[in-house]
């Protein structure tokens, strides 16, 4: 069969595995129902990568997870629900009405005591984690502003272990990394990025395409 592969199939598709193996969350839905009360910009996780990110954080037995970009606590709650008795889940958001929102969403699904939201710029945070020696993270997951993903990956290499596994969000672009040269700087900084996990001496890296609002993608690399 060809000639059937559309983007119209391809939604429809991702609403099907969706609804089998995602869905429906009282948690979830309402967390994005309050993020939208708030007027915060519906440009999360979808729930297929939601527990992509969940299944991963498992295989990985992540106790400890770093996650960069906040906004309404809706990646973070798939995640921290991965964590077992006891792990930690730090989040980095600039914005004090998201970390605001995220907060509630979080504690409302049961998981305030496992997370701490840092307010702030991810670099600042992330310096100080490395000037706190804080103990490596089994997962980082880098979700924030597109144009530092390169200096988030040389940050977050430093706090982590062999084994680690550092997921990026967003690293397809609609298709706009193909290009030799992207107009738009957030996509030459994801272009560069992804060039830089694919050449990393301390990275295994691949990017999966994902299906969302436009066609994006995630990146995995683990830690050797
Ligand atoms: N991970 C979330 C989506 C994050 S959207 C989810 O899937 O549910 C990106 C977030 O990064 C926004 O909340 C934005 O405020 C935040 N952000 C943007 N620039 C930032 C910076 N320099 N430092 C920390 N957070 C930043
Ligand atoms: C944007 C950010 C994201 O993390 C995302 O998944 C989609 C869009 C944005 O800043 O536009
Ligand atoms: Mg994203």
């Amino acid at each position: 069969m060809s000639g059937t592969f559309n983007e119209t199939l391809a939604r429809s598709v991702d609403a099907y595995i969706a609804e089998l193996f995602a869905g429906p969350d009282e948690a979830l839905e309402r967390g994005l129902r309050r993020a939208e009360a708030a007027g915060l910009p519906p440009i999360g996780v979808s729930a297929n990568l939601g527990k992509l990110l969940y299944l991963l954080a498992r295989l990985a037995r992540a106790e400890r997870i770093l996650e960069l970009g906040t906004l309404g606590g809706y990646s973070t709650t798939w995640l921290a629900r991965a964590l077992p008795t006891g792990g930690r889940l730090i989040t980095l958001e600039i914005d004090a009405l998201h970390a605001e929102v995220a907060r509630r969403n979080i504690a409302h699904a049961g998981l305030g005591d496992r997370v701490e939201i840092r307010l702030g710029p991810a670099r600042d945070s992330l310096r100080a984690l490395i000037e706190g020696r804080e103990p490596a993270f089994d997962l980082v997951f880098i979700d924030a502003d597109k144009e530092a993903y390169p200096e988030y990956l040389e940050l977050s290499l430093q706090l982590v272990r062999p084994g680690s596994l550092i997921l990026a969000d967003n690293v397809i672009r609609d298709g706009e990394v193909i290009q030799d040269a992207p107009s738009d700087p957030s996509d030459r900084a994801i272009k560069a990025f992804n060039e830089t996990i694919a050449r990393h001496p301390r990275l295994d890296s691949l990017v999966l395409p994902i299906i969302r609002e436009a066609f994006d993608g995630l990146s995995l690399s683990l830690v050797r």
